[in-house]
């Protein structure tokens, strides 16, 4: 492992600069803001493709969907808006959020959930294309905005940070993988027909159009694909550990832009 994400470092501060000074490092020729766009900002073949693509983007239908869904009052009158703070609109960089009432991460897909669940509407799937066009929509309304990740000062907050930095560092499946195996020691490099994202600025661009799954993918299913990647045994959606993974990831692209809904080969 690279020392500079020493795995042990207990000061988040550090751990966010010593991240961004690694693949600022790896890619001189990367601009800072550009990770937010994956492996596209690694690779100038690809960047012609996505600069070609963005013209007329895969996503859009679901960022239309994502936008109608989200104005659809509920059976009883309220809408997602009246959940958040801004009504919604132009906070997704400040997801996912610590809530000390709680003692637990707060994602945006959970907190999607729960807005319908509140709201006396079942849940739906983290991994199907309603919480995907949801989540595009709300990407949308928040692009260019840097990432604002907070970690107040509360020990729970600090633990969660931690958890979901080693959760990043494990290394598990048959494969014997972290996730850094692939997006810290290996971005750049070619798996099977993709190019593996850097880890700085990874969740920058979710939810993410693939045309090898025909559609949309939330932060969700992305975990879930890449821990089956390893064929390791991925968790439930939005288990405590994914929670803090994210919370984690998204610390350390602190400053980067919102760059979702992206769209992938
Ligand atoms: C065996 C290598 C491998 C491992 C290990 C792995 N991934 Fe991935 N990951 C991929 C591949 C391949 C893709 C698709 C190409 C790309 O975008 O990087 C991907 C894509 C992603 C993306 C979308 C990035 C983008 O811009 O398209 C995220 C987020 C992600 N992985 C997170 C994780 C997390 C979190 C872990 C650990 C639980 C993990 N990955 C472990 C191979 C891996």
């Amino acid at each position: 492992m690279p020392s500079a994400v020493a795995a042990d470092t207990p000061d988040p501060v550090a751990d966010a600069k010593a991240f961004r000074n690694y693949f600022v490092t790896k890619f001189p020729n990367v601009p800072l803001d550009d990770f937010a766009n994956g492996p596209y900002s690694l690779n100038e073949d690809m960047r012609r493709q996505w600069e070609e693509k963005e013209q007329f983007p895969p996503y859009e239908f679901s960022l239309e969907m994502g936008k109608e869904m989200f104005a659809k009052p509920f059976k009883n009158g309220k809408s997602y808006g009246d959940c958040f703070p801004n009504q919604g609109i132009g906070i997704r960089q400040n997801y996912p959020y610590f809530d000390p009432g709680e003692g637990k991460v707060i994602t945006l897909e959970l907190a999607l959930n729960r807005c319908r669940g509140a709201n006396g509407e079942p849940p739906l799937s983290y991994v199907e294309d309603e919480m995907a066009a949801l989540t595009a929509y709300m990407a949308f309304t928040s692009r260019g905005k840097p990432f604002d990740i907070k970690i107040p000062d509360d020990p729970r907050a600090l633990e969660a940070y931690q958890n979901g930095k080693r959760y990043f560092y494990t290394r598990r499946g048959q494969l014997n993988f972290s996730c850094a195996t692939c997006h810290v020691q290996n971005p750049g490099e070619r798996m099977r027909a993709e190019i593996l994202a850097p880890a700085l600025g990874i969740l920058n661009a979710m939810p993410i159009y693939r045309s090898e799954w025909g559609g949309m993918g939330t932060i969700s299913r992305r975990m879930i694909t890449c821990n089956s990647q390893i064929r390791g045994v991925p968790l439930e959606p939005q288990a405590d550990e994914y929670r803090d993974l994210e919370y984690y990831l998204s610390y350390v692209s602190n400053g980067l832009p919102i760059a979702g809904p992206g769209a992938r080969p």
